[in-house]
Order: structure tokens, then C-alpha cells, then sequence
């Protein structure tokens, strides 16, 4: 028989036939196996370390896969096509969040950019670079609303807003999948967590979520929807526990709402050991009955639980899973990987490290993303850029960081490949600036001996570069933090350049909002640097001389204080809105979602409509003219938010539907416009997401304009 004549191994015919072909041909054992995850390699994140798998069976659906070069992968690979009965490929699988080798600043400091044709370049350097090293499939988009600084995988999200995790969530699946998975140039994308794991208690990792039906619908699933319509070939179900029913035995949001509701016909892998946890979740007795929950809720693939490969042959046997549950997982994962082209080309082309990584146009993108994602929060006098012909200080333990600067992911990123700030301030000012650096403390500990120094240069200096934060290690997976102000010694440095400077600039590089309200008000300038990956360096310090002109504006809210927390501007309103503020203190945010400032200004124009009497199912445009009006050219974002007055459901105050960013040159006017579509826009879902649409008046926001509508 010539391959072709066997259904799944002809690639011109349709990819369910080829599936249910291959299907019919398993035997119960090697169903198993193919759903079920282990790891290839050694990981570099201390949390995830898993044991190497040494004697990996040929059958095995997938691999989470470590090394930058795919020598190791074809090589488990061709094992899997020869040594095993049906010849199916191996799914390689990586955590590829921001970037691979040319690594990009985190998640939320590129949703800080809001520049979203950017970023989903970003995904497409990204699947690039996994593809031609052996990866087929990225954990990755993160879109959990987190509205926890606490929590330290506001990192690896896009901050505290539904719309813009939906919305830089589909470009990330724009950007790995490209047109067709198949190519050698796309990678599946993943959508993680599913879902709620942002509304961790109190900031605490892994902990209880609750979350109403409503909740769940108005703020944590909008984005899976949106990105599964975009096309995200598998989810990850998530470690939290939903009101009583963890995420991954959750058959009401992994299968009622997932399938039945959405359509879904992807992969559901899970996270790593989150069957397993159902057991510590209380709601598995052991092992085998994690299995067969997880499974009977819709959990395809076990990542690393061994649930699976343990138990599945006797749950089968006793009946507690159906052939058709486990034959739908099979489908699943089989399906994914006739997309990706695997049976056609289950091997990664061996090429140069040079020809894959740190290409001049992926470069490009990422010194652009560093530069669009970092925020000036403050500039008094406009201190900042400075002049020439100044004497500069740089201090602080993010002065001469490296590996700090990447943030809790990392990929194959390099610390030689990463510009140090001191260093790239001395190169922007040349002979333009007498630059001297002394670091000052390390990121935390108690050594203050260099203080004296740092005083005594302080005096000298004209002006200050303070450059504090958090180390990579402090944000990402398992690091919750109670306290999220600067550490004490870094606090210190800050008191201790602040009586002797004339003046004083803050950088800062973290993983999280912060809490340095003491800080700032010390500070005649700020900039939130972000954790920036490669090229903050250069990004940081063209904002310095004026060479760049900040365009980032906050994805997530800083909070005055940690008693505040949590905080976030999309809440419902107060019973007595004159009423009910903290009586110690200020009940503002310090810095409120969307701001950030830029080196000239804007002034927003009147708001133009057709008309202002709607009804459900038009689509219509509102256009706003704005003016740089300013001394030089910048980037404005233009967010729309919208607030319905009174309804059946209450909605929160705003809601932000649509953002764009465009460059305004200096003088100029250009238009914004936003394409509102009443039932999507206008309209709200209920605890079960039905959308609707009330009839009623209702508001849209945009800068400091707002338009009133009549949804009749
Ligand atoms: C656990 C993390 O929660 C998840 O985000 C990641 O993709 C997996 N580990 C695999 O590394």
C-alpha cells in the first residue's frame, strides 16, 4: 500500500476524515497516550522544573519542550514516526510569552503600548523563531483580567480590562497561527487561563476564586470568546477553583459554555498538574477520580498530572469515561496537529541560530515595543527630556541590571543580549552630558555603604537618574507578594538621593503596579520602564534625551495604597456615591487606568454622529477630531468607553470598547473614529450570556467629551 492510499497519511483530503481514519485505526492504549503531556528538555523556570522524561513511549500526544535547537526534538520525533505502530507526530509545546530569543518587554507593559498591529508583529517574531527551533505550540495568550497587583501574574497579562485582554488576546492569535498553522512560520497559540484565575483571593496564587455568573460573564469570559472566534486552536484550563467547582472539573465553562455555546472544536490541555490538584481542591478523592472528572468536564490533555496514563484504561473499563468522551479528546489533539502539518512535515529543518534569532526586523519590533510600552507618570516643569551640557547621575540596582530586565518569563532570551540602562545613558548623551554611575544597593538586602558616595555624587549632579524595581524573579507564577511598595534599601537610596539632589528622576522596572506614592512625590519625573526584555536600555534612555517621545499609557491601575487594592476604574456604582470613601485617606487610584503623558500635548474636538436616536442592531460611527497641539509630533491612544445610566442588569461605570493609537504630527488634526455596533457595544449579557440590548439612554466617553445616545 502506498501512503497515500491509507486516509490519514493523504494529505488532499479533508482533515476530520483523516482524523476519524487514524481514530478508527487505535487501539484504547494508544488513545491514551495521546492525550497526555510530558516534558522534553530542561526548563528554566525554577516553578515548572519537571523531571526530564528519560524513556518517553513513541505513543505520546505531546512534549513540553525546552532546548533552542531541534536537534533533541527530531530526535524524540523520529522515534515517535518509527517506533511506533501508527507513526503519529509529537506535539511540541513551549511557553513562549514574550518572545523566544528576541524577547519583548511583558505582557502587560506591551498592552501599556496599545499599539496592537505592533504587538501581534511581535507574536508573528515569536512563532517564527519557536517554529524554526522545534515548537509547535505556545502557552500563550495569558488574557486573565487581573485587577490584583498582588498577584504576580499581572505580569503576564494584559492588565485589568476585559476588552483589551479580547483584543490583544486575538492578535496573539493572529500572530502565531498566522493564515495557516501549517506553515513554517506559525505555531498554535494557547489561551490561558480558563478561566478566572485573575480573581485569585486576596492576590494569592492557586487560591479560591469567587465569581458570579455575572461576573463571569461580564468579565472574565469576554475574552476567551472573542479569541476563540479568532481562531485560537487550543485553551488551557486553569488551576482556581470557580465558586466551588475548580476550573478543571468545571463542566458548565469548559463544556456547556465552551462547546455547546461557543463551538469550540480545539484542544483543552490542562495546566501542569491541575488534574492532580483536584484531589488538594477537595474535590477529587484521589488520582483516578481526578482523571475521570477532569476528563468528563472537558479537559482533553493532562499536562504532567500522570492522571491520565495511570488511570484511563480501567476508568474505560469500569465505565466512568465513554469511548466517546476519550475518543472526542483524541479527535481533539489529532485534529491540531493535521493543522499544524505535522504528518506532512513532522520534522524541524536544521538551520543557523543566526538565520532564526535576533533578526534585524524582529529587532526592530522589539525596540519599538520597549519604547511604546514604557509610561511617564510624572514631569514636573518639564524636567524631562533634559537639556544638554548636564551632569547626570545613574543609581539604583536596575542601573545595571540584565537578567532582571526580562521579567518572569524569559524564553532562550540571552543576559548578553541585553542593553544595561548605565550603559545606554552614557551612549545616548555622549559628549552631550558629563554620565556618572554608581549602582547604590542591590534590589533588596541591607548594604547601604555606598550611600555616602551616592550622596556626595548626588550633590554633584545636576540631576539624578534613580533606577529601582523588581527583580524578574519577584512577578510570574507563585509569587504573590503582600507587600507591593519598593523594598526597604531601594526606598532608602531614594530618601538618601533626594536630600542631596537638585533633581530627581525616577526609573522604574517591575513586574506589577507598585506602590510608591512616598516615591513619586519625592520624584520631579518618573518613568515606568516595565520589565522590558532586550532594548529598554536604548528605550529608556531615548525618552531621557527627548529622542523618543513616551506614547505608553497604564493597562492596569496603580493604587495610592495596598489597602486599596483591589482597584480598578470598570467597577459598578456606589449605593451613596457621596458617601462611603476611606476616612483616612484618599479613595482615588494614584495613577488611573489609561494615563500617561507625553512631551506635547492634545486637545480633543467635538464629537461628530449621524444621530443620536439608536436602536438595536445599528452600526454607525462617531468620529473625534484631535490636535497636537504641542511643539512636537507624538502618539495619542483614544479610548472610548461606554456607561449605561440605569438598566435590569447594572453594568460598571464604564467599559471600555474600542482604542486606537495614531501618530498626530506636531500642529496637526486627524480624525478617530470608533464603528459602534449597538447590539456589541450597547448591548450587555446576563448571568447566562444572553446579550440584549435595553432600550434607554446611554453614554459614550472619549477624553473629556461625552455623547449621549437613545437606544429606542
Ligand atoms: C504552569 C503555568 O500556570 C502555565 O501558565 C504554564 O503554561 C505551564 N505551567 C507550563 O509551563
Amino acid at each position: 500500500m502506498k501512503p497515500n492510499d491509507v486516509l490519514y497519511k493523504n494529505p488532499s483530503i479533508p482533515i476530520d476524515i483523516r482524523v476519524n481514519d487514524l481514530l478508527s485505526r487505535m487501539t484504547l492504549k494508544e488513545k491514551i497516550m495521546q492525550i497526555n503531556q510530558y516534558t522534553l528538555g530542561t526548563n528554566n523556570i525554577e516553578n515548572n522544573k519537571g523531571v526530564e522524561v528519560k524513556q518517553i513511549p513513541a505513543e505520546i500526544g505531546s512534549l513540553i519542550y525546552f532546548p533552542t535547537d531541534p536537534e533533541l526534538r527530531n530526535r524524540m520525533q523520529r522515534h515517535a514516526m518509527n517506533d511506533s505502530r501508527l507513526g503519529i507526530p509529537i506535539l511540541f509545546g513551549y511557553d513562549c510569552i514574550h518572545g523566544f530569543r528576541t524577547i519583548f518587554p511583558i505582557p502587560l507593559a506591551q498592552a501599556c503600548s496599545w499599539n496592537v498591529p505592533l504587538f501581534e508583529k511581535g507574536c508573528r517574531v515569536a512563532a517564527q523563531e519557536c517554529r524554526m527551533s522545534g515548537v509547535d505550540w505556545t502557552f500563550s495568550p495569558m488574557i486573565d483580567v487581573s485587577r490584583d497587583p498582588r498577584w504576580g501574574r499581572v505580569a503576564e497579562s494584559f492588565g485589568e480590562d476585559p476588552y483589551a485582554n479580547a483584543t490583544f488576546g486575538s492578535a496573539a492569535v493572529r500572530g502565531y497561527q498566522g493564515r495557516n498553522m501549517s506553515d513554517s512560520l506559525s505555531i498554535a497559540a494557547c489561551l490561558k487561563h480558563y478561566v478566572g484565575y485573575g480573581a485569585s483571593e486576596a492576590g494569592r496564587d492557586y487560591v479560591y476564586t469567587e465569581i458570579s455568573r455575572q461576573s463571569l460573564w461580564d468579565t472574565y469570559l469576554p475574552p476567551f470568546e472573542k479569541c476563540v472566534q479568532a481562531g485560537a486552536a487550543t485553551l488551557m484550563s486553569s488551576f482556581n477553583n470557580i465558586s466551588g467547582i475548580p476550573s478543571s472539573a468545571n463542566h458548565y465553562t469548559l463544556t456547556e459554555v465552551l462547546r455547546k455555546k461557543w463551538g469550540f472544536r480545539g484542544l483543552m490541555v490542562s495546566d501542569w498538574g491541575a488534574v492532580e490538584q483536584l484531589v488538594h481542591q477537595n474535590m477529587a478523592r484521589d488520582l483516578k477520580e481526578a482523571g475521570q472528572l477532569a476528563l468528563n468536564a472537558g479537559v482533553d490533555m493532562d499536562m504532567m498530572s500522570h492522571a491520565y496514563d495511570t488511570y484511563l484504561e480501567t476508568l474505560v473499563d469500569e465505565g466512568k469515561i465513554s469511548t466517546s468522551t476519550l475518543d472526542e479528546a483524541v479527535r481533539r489533539t489529532l485534529r491540531v496537529k493535521f493543522q499544524l502539518g505535522l504528518f506532512e512535515h513532522p520534522y524541524t529543518p536544521v538551520s543557523k541560530a543566526e538565520d532564526r534569532f535576533l533578526r534585524p526586523q524582529s529587532v526592530a519590533a522589539a525596540r519599538q515595543m520597549a519604547a511604546e510600552s514604557m509610561v511617564l507618570l510624572k514631569n514636573e516643569h518639564q524636567v524631562l527630556p533634559l537639556k544638554q551640557g548636564l551632569k547626570i547621575l545613574v543609581t539604583g540596582p536596575v542601573a545595571d541590571a540584565t537578567h532582571d530586565l526580562l521579567g518572569c518569563w524569559w524564553g532562550h532570551g540571552e543576559d548578553g543580549d541585553i542593553e544595561k540602562l548605565n550603559e545606554s545613558i552614557q551612549k545616548e548623551f555622549g559628549s552631550q552630558a558629563e554620565v556618572r554611575y554608581i549602582k547604590g544597593c542591590d534590589f533588596d538586602g541591607t548594604d547601604e555603604r555606598q550611600f555616602k558616595q551616592v550622596e556626595k555624587l548626588s550633590r554633584w549632579a545636576d540631576i539624578v537618574i534613580t533606577c529601582v524595581g523588581e527583580k524578574g524573579s519577584w512577578s510570574g507564577e507563585n509569587n504573590s507578594h503582600a507587600d507591593i511598595a519598593l523594598p526597604t534599601i531601594q526606598r532608602h537610596l531614594i530618601q538618601c538621593v533626594k536630600a542631596s539632589a537638585k533633581q530627581l528622576v525616577l526609573v522604574l522596572a517591575n513586574g506589577r503596579p507598585m506602590i510608591i506614592t512616598d516615591e513619586v512625590a519625592m520624584a520631579d519625573a518618573v518613568i515606568e520602564m516595565w520589565q522590558p526584555g532586550l532594548y529598554g536600555g536604548s528605550a529608556v534612555a531615548g525618552i531621557l534625551s527627548g529622542r523618543i517621545n513616551p506614547s505608553g499609557r497604564l493597562a492596569m491601575t496603580f493604587p495610592y495604597s495596598q489597602g486599596q487594592i483591589p482597584i480598578y476604574y470598570g467597577r459598578r456604582h456606589s449605593a451613596r456615591p457621596h458617601q462611603g470613601f476611606y476616612k483616612d485617606q484618599t479613595s482615588e487610584p494614584l495613577y488611573p487606568f489609561g494615563y500617561g503623558l507625553s512631551y506635547t500635548t492634545f486637545a480633543y474636538g467635538e464629537p461628530k454622529t449621524a444621530s443620536h436616536e439608536v436602536k438595536a442592531g445599528d452600526k454607525f460611527d462617531v468620529i473625534i477630531p484631535i490636535t497636537n497641539t504641542g511643539q512636537r509630533d507624538g502618539l495619542e491612544t483614544v479610548f472610548w468607553y461606554v456607561s449605561d445610566p440605569y438598566g435590569k442588569i447594572t453594568r460598571p461605570a464604564q467599559e471600555l470598547k474600542h482604542f486606537e493609537k495614531k501618530l498626530i504630527k506636531k500642529g496637526e488634526t486627524v480624525d478617530f473614529v470608533f464603528h459602534v455596533n449597538v447590539n456589541r457595544d450597547f448591548g450587555y449579557v446576563d448571568s447566562e450570556g444572553k446579550r440584549f440590548v435595553e432600550p434607554g439612554d446611554i453614554m459614550i466617553f472619549v477624553g473629556d467629551k461625552k455623547l449621549k445616545f437613545t437606544i429606542k
